[in-house]
């Protein structure tokens, strides 16, 4: 049985010119400070977004922003912009970094206030966007598959909120590094939820199947992407509970997310996932992914 760990790249620390965004001003990013008071650093107390962008353009800006929307009205932090502003601000952000291919983060926290759990009265939020190199995963990824592990699902109930306060799943993918794996697959009650920063797929008899959207999981964009190429393609797709007998017995198990696009994970905890190699639904996914995404980049 083979079992291939799959590490990260190695991660870079962001070039200090790299222009970012932060309270209304464009800046290079080692010149970006926030106060340490600031809700996002003392309390977790705001949201985020990634938004991958291939060759200049955003992928489904309008889902993003539509998530971040509801991600802010949920915790009753009010949109510092119109979807107008953002797309300006984020078209101009990506025109001024040096790469075509990108990930750009988001995040608006509750700003600066006197530390109380209450939230402060008449305080601006924080804004701030950063870009950095999409580092997609690698030919090998790809064509292996990935390892994962299960684990207990042990966060809140509100995993549809994009939340900065990231402990529960930071301590789940570490799990997952620890044993040498690409991602957790993490279980609630006998169930499917998602990964710890990806939403999971399992096929069983040419069937694809993945959590409906509900407060358990994050409602991924890819996985809108993903849904939508799928049943474009005339593939039969579920969005219904998925169980642990299911995950353990799947044919393909897939995750997606928008920094790892669409993988296969073929070990799960040291078990082959079907034959151990990514199956044929994962290998058309994977082409009609790539083609979205060549699309997009021609679009520009
Ligand atoms: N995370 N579920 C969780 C818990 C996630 O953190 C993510 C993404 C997803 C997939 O969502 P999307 O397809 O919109 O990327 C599902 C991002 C990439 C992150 O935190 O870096």
């Amino acid at each position: 049985l083979a079992i291939h760990p799959s590490p990260e790249p190695p991660m870079s620390a962001p070039l200090p010119d790299t222009p970012c965004y932060l309270n209304g001003e464009l800046l290079p990013i080692a010149q970006a400070k926030v106060s340490v008071l600031d809700r996002g650093f003392i309390f977790g107390d705001g949201v985020y977004e990634v938004i991958p962008v291939y060759g200049r353009i955003p992928l489904r800006l309008d889902g993003h922003l539509a998530r971040l929307g509801r991600s802010l009205a949920s915790v009753r932090i009010r949109n510092p912009r119109t979807v107008d502003e953002w797309t300006a601000l984020i078209r101009d952000l990506i025109a001024r970094q040096t790469f075509d291919d990108q990930s750009l983060y988001l995040q608006v926290s509750r700003g600066v206030a006197k530390r109380d759990h209450a939230f402060p009265k008449d305080t601006p939020p924080t804004v701030f966007m950063m870009v950095n190199p999409l580092t997609l995963p690698s030919a090998d990824q790809v064509s292996r598959g990935v390892t994962a592990v299960t684990a207990t699902d042990n966060r809140w109930y509100r995993c549809d909120i994009k939340s900065t306060a990231l402990l529960a799943n930071v301590m789940l993918r570490q799990l997952a590094v620890d044993a040498g794996a690409a991602e957790a697959v993490l279980l609630r009650d006998g169930f499917l939820s998602e990964g710890s920063a990806s939403n999971i797929f399992v096929v069983r008899d040419g069937i694809v199947a993945t959590p409906a959207k509900s407060h358990l999981i994050l409602s991924g964009i890819t996985y809108d992407v993903i849904t939508d190429l799928a049943r474009g393609d005339g593939m039969t797709l579920e969005q219904r509970d998925v169980s642990e007998a299911e995950v353990r017995g799947a044919d393909e198990l897939w995750l997606a997310s928008s920094t790892r696009e669409v993988l296969a994970i073929t070990t799960l905890d040291g078990k082959a996932v079907g034959n151990g190699r990514p199956g044929p639904m994962f290998e058309r996914m994977y082409r009609l992914f790539r083609e979205y995404t060549r699309r997009l980049r021609l679009s520009a």
